[in-house]
């Protein structure tokens, strides 16, 4: 079995150095991150876990890590809180969050077991387990797994049944939501119910995909009320490619309403979280101050192994968004806290014709809003990262009110996918946009929050241009912060 000690052992003596990992997203200290788990607020600290394989740069045995922070930029290790060292949990302790429970910290999780059949075939089933900790440290009672994919209806596949949402409902009932699909290949998710967290019923099968609309199996799901409407959102896998939704995994965001009578979700509408290459399995809290901060997997699963060789962490998260309903339109934007480390303010308002650097407008660690005032065009682009040799370009067409995104030139070794294209919903089209940047990272905030594009990148930190692009005249204003740390 692997244990907490062992990995953190293994840590303290590989650890990779700060300056060779993103600023202000968190990695690993060294390997394999995937989802966010237990996003929390426990005490006077926001937590974060996250699933971690600590022992290489690919997915294995499934750890849970652990950062704390006060203001979503600045994180704090901690000892890793969870190892796969359980008969309940050996095949590894994939994804969950965390609740504060009479000053406890509660860890809800899946706990995966493997079984071999008499026929030498493996079977795997998944199970939800709970462990309780202090925010530093997290045991497993013994009567784990607390909820048993046997209280399941019988068409519900045993062996994808993941990613428990834990809430606290008004009347003090602990609502748990997990992903889970029927052995039809139908995605679902499914609701327990508890008054005590030890003792567990299934209440609902939540909300279900009987048209086949959204993938296979539904994983990661999140669920919470915002400024009167309901959201629900989940991560399906094996997705077709439509206007809204790219191939493969996408995370898809319901607003709706619970019925409380029937615990069952009904959609009003539905849509894509991030257009970008690079977003999965968010999770989100609601703050001291009330705001909902969501947080995602800043990955895809396709690409993870396009990695430069020498990297000794691979995957991040997003920088933690703010979300806001106007209207039926969800928000996000990049949390207030990061403009406490802006620094150098550069404003130029120019009007760009051809190909131009703007003076003062270069970086790779930075905040940058750009402001379309208007203009004579079809074609208006910047390209991120640049010299030479590379660049990451976003091309919006007036015409078509597309923006595609070109990362072709971003320092990948792998012939992965690089241009995707998304169609900006604003009828006034493309208005603003905020780029948020880091070593390996940009994260695209369209028209004020209306939608997100996040990419990673592997370009060289001193390729360092932007470079403004128009096939008319185009009138901006940009202002752009460097972004400091300390
Ligand atoms: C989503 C996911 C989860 C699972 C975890 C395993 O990315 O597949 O469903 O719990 O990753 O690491």
């Amino acid at each position: 079995m692997m244990t907490r000690n062992d990995a953190d052992k293994y840590i303290n003596t590989h650890r990779v150095e700060k300056n060779e990992r993103p600023s202000f997203h968190v990695t690993a200290p060294v390997g394999w991150i995937n989802d966010p788990n237990g996003f929390s607020v426990y005490k006077d600290k926001i937590h974060l876990f996250y699933q971690f394989h600590p022992y290489s740069t690919v997915w294995g045995p499934m750890h849970w890590g652990h950062y704390t922070t006060k203001d979503f930029i600045t994180w704090e290790e901690l000892p890793v809180a969870l190892a796969p060292d359980q008969e309940f949990d050996a095949g590894g302790c994939f994804s969950g969050t965390a609740i504060e429970v009479d000053g406890k910290h509660v860890l809800i999780y899946t706990g995966v077991t493997e079984q071999t059949n008499e026929d030498g075939t493996k079977s795997s089933f998944q199970n939800q387990c709970i462990a309780v900790g202090n925010g530093e440290t997290y045991e497993k009672p013994d009567a784990n797994p607390v909820i048993d994919g046997s209280m399941l209806p019988a068409d519900c596949n045993r062996s994808d049944f993941r990613d428990p949402k834990i809430w606290r409902a008004e009347d003090g009932t602990y609502y748990v939501l997990a992903g889970n699909k029927t052995y039809d290949g139908i995605p679902q998710v499914v609701l327990f119910r508890s008054k005590d967290l030890k003792q567990w019923s299934f209440a609902s099968v939540f909300a279900r995909d009987d048209d086949r609309q959204f993938g296979t199996m539904w994983e990661c799901p999140d669920y919470f009320r915002l400024a009167g409407t309901d959201v629900f959102i989940c991560s399906p896998q094996d997705m077709m490619a439509d206007e809204e939704f790219h191939n493969g995994n996408n995370v898809a965001c319901f607003l709706g309403k619970l019925n409380e009578d029937t615990l069952t979700f009904h959609t009003d509408k539905v849509f894509s979280l991030d257009y970008g290459f690079d977003f999965y399995a968010p999770q989100s809290i609601e703050t001291a101050d009330g705001r909902r901060v969501l947080i995602g997997w800043m990955q895809s699963w396709d690409t993870s192994n396009a990695l430069p060789t020498d990297q000794k962490w691979a995957g991040m998260m997003t920088i933690p968004r703010e979300l806001e309903l106007k209207g039926d339109t969800l928000l996000q934007n990049p949390v207030r806290e990061l403009a406490d480390y802006h620094t150098n303010e550069t404003i130029v308002k120019a009007a760009v014709r051809g190909e131009s650097k703007l003076n003062g407008i270069q970086g790779r660690i930075l905040d940058m809003t750009v402001v379309v005032e208007d203009g004579d065009f079809n074609r208006f682009s910047i390209a991120l990262a640049a010299d030479g040799k590379h660049r990451t370009t976003f091309s919006y067409s007036k015409t078509t009110k597309e923006l595609t995104c070109d990362r072709t030139y971003a320092g990948w070794i792998r012939d992965i996918n690089c241009t995707r294209t998304m169609r900006v919903k604003n009828e006034a089209g493309l208005k603003t946009l905020r780029f948020v940047m880091d070593q390996h990272s940009i994260e695209l905030f369209i028209n004020d929050g209306e939608q997100v594009f996040s990419t990673v990148i592997h370009t060289p930190m001193d390729a360092e241009d932007i470079l403004f692009d128009c096939d008319g005249v185009v009138n901006i204003s940009v202002t752009k912060y460097d972004l400091r740390f300390r």
